[in-house]
C-alpha cells in the first residue's frame, strides 16, 4: 500500500487569474492506494458526503483511468469541497503520484500535471492546471500554455474559509470577457511584482502584487462580508488580501508573526456579518509527499 498527502492550494492570487497557484502547508488530502483488478473508491473526511464514489464520476477515477492503473483508492478529505482551496486538485494530485508509483509508470511530477488536470476536468468541466500544478510541485507555480514554472518559497498565509457556498459556475460567469488596456497594464505590473516577491520570499512584495481590478472585485461581490474581512486583515498587518480560487475562501499574505492576529481579525469580521468561518494559519509549502505503507 502507498499513501500520499497532497496539499490544499490557492489559485489566482489576485493578479494571476488562471495562471498563478501556491501549495499550502495545511490543510491536505490523504490518499491510500492498493493494486486491484478494478478501481474502487471510498471517501471519508470533511465534505465527503458530496463526493461521488463511482470511479466514472470521481476525479481520482479519471486519474486511475488515465494512468491505466486500477486500484482500491481511499481518500481522506482534509480540504473541503467547493472551498476555493483546490479540493479536487488535492485528491487528483495525490492519486496521480500514488498510482504512478504503484504501477511504476515513471512519469515526472511535471508530466503528472496534465494527468491530474484531466481528473480536475471531470468535476469542473475545464482542465485548469493552476491548482494541480502546485499540489504536485509545491511552492509557487505559473501555468501557461507553454508549461509550468515553479519556485520554492515559504511566504506566510492565512486562508479563511467561511461557511457559505459560492457556485464555481457563478464564479466563472462573473469573470469579464474583456478588460480595458489600463487595467491589463496594471495587472501585469502587479503579477510581475508578486512573482519577484515569491522568488525573494518577501510578503510585502507578494501582498502588493496581489492587487487585481479585473476579476477579483466581481468575485468578491459573491462573498458576504468580503470587504470588511479584507479591511480587518489589512488593519492588523496583512500585506495583501484576495479571493482564493473561485472562493469563498479569503486569502491573506502576511509576515509570520502577524498570522495569529490576521486569522483572528478575519474570523471576527465574518462573525460580525453573521458568517461562521475557520482560518488556517499556514504558509506556502511542499507538493504531494509519498509514504510507503
Ligand atoms: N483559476 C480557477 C478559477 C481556479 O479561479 O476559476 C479554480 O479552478
Amino acid at each position: 500500500m502507498l499513501t500520499v498527502r497532497a496539499p490544499a492550494t490557492s489559485a489566482n492570487l489576485g493578479s494571476g487569474f488562471d495562471v498563478f497557484g501556491v501549495a499550502l502547508e495545511t490543510p491536505a488530502d490523504v490518499v491510500r492506494v492498493e493494486r486491484a483488478a478494478e478501481t474502487t473508491i471510498t471517501v471519508t473526511g470533511v465534505g465527503s458526503q458530496y463526493i461521488p464514489e463511482d470511479p466514472e464520476q470521481n476525479t481520482v477515477g479519471a486519474v486511475a483511468d488515465a494512468l491505466d492503473a486500477p486500484a482500491h483508492i481511499r481518500i481522506d478529505k482534509g480540504v473541503r469541497p467547493s472551498s476555493g482551496l483546490g479540493s479536487s486538485a488535492a485528491s487528483a494530485a495525490a492519486a496521480a503520484v500514488a498510482l504512478n508509483e504503484l504501477y511504476d509508470r515513471g512519469l515526472t511530477r511535471e508530466e503528472l500535471v496534465p494527468v491530474a488536470a484531466e481528473g480536475e476536468a471531470l468535476v469542473s468541466g475545464e482542465a485548469h492546471a493552476d491548482n494541480v500544478a502546485p499540489a504536485l510541485l509545491g511552492g509557487f507555480t505559473i501555468v501557461t500554455d507553454d508549461g509550468v514554472t515553479q519556485v520554492d518559497t515559504a511566504v506566510s498565509l492565512v486562508a479563511c474559509l467561511p461557511e457559505i457556498t459560492v457556485s464555481t459556475r457563478d464564479a466563472r460567469q462573473v469573470v469579464p470577457e474583456s478588460a480595458p488596456m489600463s487595467a491589463v497594464v496594471e495587472t501585469v505590473g502587479h503579477a510581475a511584482t508578486l512573482t519577484i516577491g515569491m522568488a525573494r520570499n518577501d510578503p510585502d512584495l507578494v501582498g502588493r502584487g496581489m492587487s487585481d481590478g479585473i476579476v477579483t472585485p466581481e468575485r468578491a461581490a459573491l462573498i458576504d462580508g468580503y470587504d470588511a474581512v479584507r479591511e480587518a486583515a489589512l488593519e492588523v498587518g496583512a500585506t495583501g488580501v484576495t479571493v482564493s480560487g473561485a472562493g469563498p475562501t479569503v486569502l491573506a499574505v502576511c509576515h509570520r508573526p502577524d498570522r495569529r492576529a490576521v486569522a483572528g481579525a478575519m474570523v471576527d469580521a465574518f462573525d460580525d456579518v453573521g458568517v461562521e468561518s475557520r482560518a488556517y494559519q499556514t504558509a506556502v509549502g511542499d507538493g504531494a509527499t509519498l509514504h510507503r505503507g
